[in-house]
């Protein structure tokens, strides 16, 4: 095996870090496995506000556990109202950019007033404890504020991506009966309008649980509004009280439901609960962003992510950080838009997905060579394998090779960062993820739960519960037992496939199972599959993830036709739309084939490995609408009788 390049972290930024050299990291990482209780039972006092104090640290119900159980806490209390008898009562709390270059700067203290107001106007509208809100919003300062409004209230919220369309967004509106829609307007995308309220109207019509919608207005543009049902938030916001108490939540709350895809059709309703994840995600914000009181730092996700909701929400608020929010495209007006935020408000800490390095290089260095980025000095990586010359690049062209860059592998499930480098400590190998988490437990199996031995490639599996773990899936245990927890009994099944080289590092290199992940966003080719054979055309779909230079992976159809007398091309614009219409426009298929018949095995499942042999090795070239014959493949197939 090819021995990769090391970086070291340089003795300036190991003086100043919060975890310094490897003996800090490995002193945390002793701790936490020799004594996990008394580990997470210091942290958790250090580091959240309680109400009440827990009586046990963590319990386990096999595979189900509950962290801090008996305290009492609230996330948005611990994100806000905690530091406004500190110096960062007036610190800058969001700082944020609209994509036509609007900005807004909001202090700790009128963040609270802000999400005081909005909790009473939900509190209003009749919500209570556990019900639950679903916000489907574009990137304003009133998304984060919605959702610190609801955990202040203890509503369960769920965000759904502005990029799904209305038939998703029915979709997990009926699954949460969810009694409000918080939603704006319109959001601005390359200078265009994103019709939100259209599709929430689209979506209600057929979610009798939905009572209230709410809107912000961030467009202008006309929209409908239903008598009794519709209301503008600064409407509802007139004279309410700036008085809201945060209540005093079960450590176990629920604070959100995040769906993301599986290896079904049905997208799974990812529960986070409050104390535990609370807990991983600030720990984690300071271990590896390495923060300090005067960063401005920027995480580019989308809040309709995870990412998003652990580190430009809850993990960087409750650190009592400045998080940065960009509303828009980075690629608008031009190609260096990021770089000229970054060098506009001097951001310290840039947190981006290798989806987005790989476009701005091929973009072309002279966008990030105009700009003085000399404020950075952290860099991080999220969502997808990142190559070593992505790596490269972005240490040397974006951080002038000062700085550290922290890839950190972790999922919807996990809730934070489970495996990535505390910058001042681990040295770094680019494209490695580097080692795990203190507290975290990770190995490389096979199979049977056998630990395999160094650069062995198998499944990279969890062993002990972490205080981030999802707890449950949305009104399915069952399936969240024999999801994680089930195929190997006693550890978290992660879904990816890995190696760990001869210094004990992680290597990440992609999804074992159905789901793809393109351009760092998780989709399952059942749901894409589902989608098509929707379509009165389509007889059958087989769908596959395609190796794709900027987007990690694309989207690749096989699609067998109705009989007819089909025009390919019309055909295939129109599965193109239809999937849009059907998950979102991030979901459209890269290439549509056409075929008589897909490879089966002999009991009729698709093998989808020959299909991904194909698009991989492009053994079957050719114009994405031509008719191709799978049929000796299917023959040959058929006697392999794969399982
Ligand atoms: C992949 C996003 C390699 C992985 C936070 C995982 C990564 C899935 C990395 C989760 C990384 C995420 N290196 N692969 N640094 N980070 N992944 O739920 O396949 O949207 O299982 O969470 O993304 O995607 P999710």
């Amino acid at each position: 095996m090819a021995t990769s390049p090391v970086y070291p972290p340089s003795p300036e930024f190991v003086r100043r870090a919060q975890v310094q050299g490897m003996e800090g990291y490995r002193a945390l990482y002793e701790k936490a496995a020799a004594d996990p209780e008394a580990f997470w039972s210091e942290l958790a006092e250090k580091e959240l506000f309680w109400f009440e104090k827990w009586t046990k640290p963590f319990e386990t119900d096999y595979p189900f556990v509950k962290w801090f159980a008996g305290g009492k806490i609230n996330a948005s209390y611990n994100c806000i109202d905690r530091h406004l008898d500190t110096h960062r009562k007036n610190k800058v709390a969001i700082l944020w950019e609209g994509e036509p270059g609007d900005q807004r700067q909001i202090s700790y203290q009128e963040l609270h007033r802000l999400v005081c107001r909005f909790a009473n106007v939900i509190k209003a509208r009749g919500l209570k404890p556990g019900d639950r809100a679903i916000i489907y919003m574009g990137m304003v300062p009133e998304l984060p504020v919605a959702l610190l409004a609801c955990a202040r209230l203890g509503v369960i919220h769920s965000v759904v991506f502005g990029g799904f369309s209305a038939e998703a967004l029915k979709a997990r509106i009926q699954d949460l009966a969810a009694q409000l829609v918080i939603t704006c307007d319109g959001a601005w995308r390359r200078g265009k309008e994103v019709r939100l309220k259209d599709a929430v109207d689209e979506a209600v019509a057929e979610c009798p649980c939905v009572r209230n919608v709410i809107v912000y207005r961030r467009t202008g543009g006309a929209i409908h509004m239903q008598d009794g049902r519709d209301h503008w938030w600064h409407a509802l916001d007139e004279g309410v009280s700036e008085i809201c108490p945060a209540e005093q939540l079960d450590s176990e709350h629920p604070l959100y439901v995040l769906y993301t895809s599986g290896t079904t059709g049905k997208p799974k309703g990812i529960v986070h609960t409050t104390a535990g994840y609370l807990l991983h995600a600030t720990v984690t914000m300071k271990w590896v962003f390495d923060l300090r009181d005067e960063d401005t730092y920027w995480c580019t996700a989308d809040i309709g992510w995870v990412t998003g909701h652990s580190y430009i929400v809850y993990g960087p608020l409750s650190a009592g950080a400045t998080t940065m929010m960009y509303e828009g495209a980075p690629d608008f007006p031009q190609p260096d838009r990021f770089w000229r935020l970054i060098e506009k408000y001097r951001v310290n800490i840039f947190y981006t997905s290798p989806t987005a390095i790989r476009a701005f290089v091929r973009q072309g260095d002279q966008w990030p060579n105009a700009h003085d980025m000399s404020s950075l000095r952290l860099l991080g990586s999220v969502g997808e394998p990142i190559n070593p010359a992505a790596w490269e690049w972005y240490h040397k062209t974006i951080g002038n090779r000062r700085c550290p860059i922290v890839d950190t592998w972790w999922q919807t499930e996990t809730g934070a960062i489970m495996i990535a480098p505390m910058p001042g400590a681990v040295p770094l190998k680019p494209g490695s993820g580097t080692l795990p988490m203190p507290g975290v437990i990770a190995d490389i199996v096979d199979l049977k739960g056998r630990p395999l031995p160094a650069n062995q490639e198998g499944y990279l599996v969890l062993r002990k519960p972490w205080p981030g773990v999802a707890r449950t899936l949305w009104g399915d245990a069952e399936r969240y037992k024999e999801q994680y927890w089930a195929r190997i009994p006693g550890v978290y099944m992660t879904g990816d496939a890995a190696r760990r080289d001869e210094d004990g590092y992680y290597w990440i290199l992609g999804r074992v199972d159905d789901v793809m992940n393109v351009s760092g966003h998780r989709l399952s080719t059942m749901e894409i599959e589902s989608a098509l054979v929707h379509h009165p055309a389509v007889a059958e779909a087989a769908v596959v993830g395609k190796p794709h230079e900027i987007t990690g992976q694309a989207i690749a159809c096989f699609v067998t036709l109705k009989k007819g007398d089909w025009n390919h091309e019309e055909v295939a614009e129109e599965l193109r739309k239809w999937v849009a219409h059907e998950i979102g426009s991030f979901a459209k298929p890269e290439q549509i084939r056409f075929t008589d018949a897909l490879p089966k095995t002999r009991s009729g499942k698709i093998m989808r490995r020959l299909l991904r042999e194909i698009v991989t090795s492009h053994a079957v070239t050719g114009d994405v609408t031509t008719l191709e014959d799978l049929s000796v493949i299917t023959r040959l197939a058929a006697q392999q009788d794969e399982e």
